[in-house]
């Protein structure tokens, strides 16, 4: 301890005084930065610094060692205080000379591309919005679920009999059974949110549901995780004439040609009767699919007129309402139009890839400024 109150003589205090004095300005000079001066400040004015422990300390002497003692101590605290703010100021100047050194900039150097202009919007999102356009301008909202269904939704309500065969046939990843013995799916196809829009909304109902959909399946044209998008539309008197109309726009506008020539040819789903499979007339050139002519027929989607089993699961009296709705491979549309043969690559995240397929991001498609860029 450098100062015990008043019990020592006048003398080596003033020597210890300049002893403390000494190492302080020493430690000031020696801060390499604003922190460790900072430091130097707060051990020696701070609250419990040396010097201001030693200030506290006069009050406890005789009004003669005051006088004395409390110049010596004051003329020390100026002089530290001095050199804090002389070294502060040169350790600020030093630093603002390193920043200027470090932040120079070369004004030759050539522009650097902006991260926005670099980046790709993935072929599927580009589809995603492409659709959502196409179909907002037919009266059309977007609706979504989640991709962990519940079994009841993904298969039972859409009018899979228990055990049915279908329910395999989706090749279906099941989640572990919970307590009451009910398994959770990742949904197979995107069916189940008609069914929570029907369950959510009241008739009139147009939609759209477009969404990540999973089935355990893979080779150059299945990956486990895909894509579709769903289709609903219940009312009163909508009928297979409004969905072929729907359908034959929704082709048009998407694959940007003039006429498509559809074939719906009976088929089977659990949720729509009768259920139609529907090819578009194409031709193949070398490899190139052309829509609106040549003689081959290439399937496209599946569809139908929503079950009356459906709508009574979905609250709705089938006296009263009815729809239809389809279900089309978004992934399919996208290798489709944009010519790309392996839809495994659509998920490897392979940077040279996308950068080759990409959309710029500030192409939005529209119907008015055309779809594709
Ligand atoms: N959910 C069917 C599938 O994944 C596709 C489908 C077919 C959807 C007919 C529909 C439909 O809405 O009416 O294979």
């Amino acid at each position: 301890m450098l100062y015990d109150g008043g019990a020592i003589g006048i003398l080596p205090i003033m020597a210890d005084l300049e002893d403390l004095k000494t190492a302080l300005l020493s430690d000031i000079a020696a801060a390499a930065d604003e922190s460790a001066l900072e430091a130097v400040r707060v051990a020696s004015l701070g609250k419990k610094g040396s010097i201001s422990t030693l200030l506290s300390g006069l009050g406890k002497m005789s009004p003669d060692e005051r006088k004395t003692e409390g110049a010596a101590i004051n003329t020390l605290k100026e002089a530290v205080a001095a050199a804090l703010s002389a070294r502060r100021g040169v350790l600020k100047d030093a630093a603002l000379e390193a920043r200027l050194a470090n932040e120079t900039l070369d004004v030759t150097l050539p522009v650097r591309p902006h991260g926005a202009a670099a980046g790709r919007i993935h072929p599927i999102s580009q589809v995603m919005d492409e659709l959502a356009e196409i179909f907002a301008d037919m009266g059309f909202s977007i609706a979504e679920g989640p991709d962990i269904e519940t079994d009841d939704y993904n298969f039972t309500k859409l009018n899979f009999p228990p055990d049915h065969p279908a329910r395999d046939m989706h090749d279906t990843f099941f989640f572990h059974p919970d307590k009451q013995g009910r398994r959770k799916v990742l949904r197979t196809h995107t069916s189940p949110v008609q069914v929570r829009t029907m369950l959510a909304q009241k008739p009139p109902i147009r939609v759209i549901c477009p969404g990540r959909t999973y089935r355990c399946d893979s080779d150059q044209t299945h990956t486990p995780m895909f894509h579709q998008v769903e289709g609903l539309v219940i009312d009163r008197s909508s009928n297979l004439g409004h969905l072929k109309w729907i359908l034959e726009e929704f082709l048009k506008a998407f694959f940007e040609t003039p006429t498509v020539n559809l074939r719906f040819r009976p088929s089977y789903f659990p949720f729509t009767e009768p259920s139609m499979e529907v090819d578009v007339q194409c031709s193949r050139k070398d490899g190139e699919i052309r829509f609106g002519e040549g003689s081959d027929w290439l399937e496209i989607l599946g569809c139908g007129m929503v079950h009356s089993n459906v709508l009574r699961n979905c609250g709705l009296d089938p006296e009263i309402y009815q729809g239809f709705a389809w279900g089309i491979g978004i992934d399919r549309l996208a290798m489709l139009k944009y010519g790309m043969p392996d839809l495994r690559a659509f998920f490897e995240a392979d940077v040279r890839w996308l950068k080759h397929y990409g959309f710029r991001p500030l192409d939005f498609p529209s119907l008015a400024s055309g779809l594709s860029p």
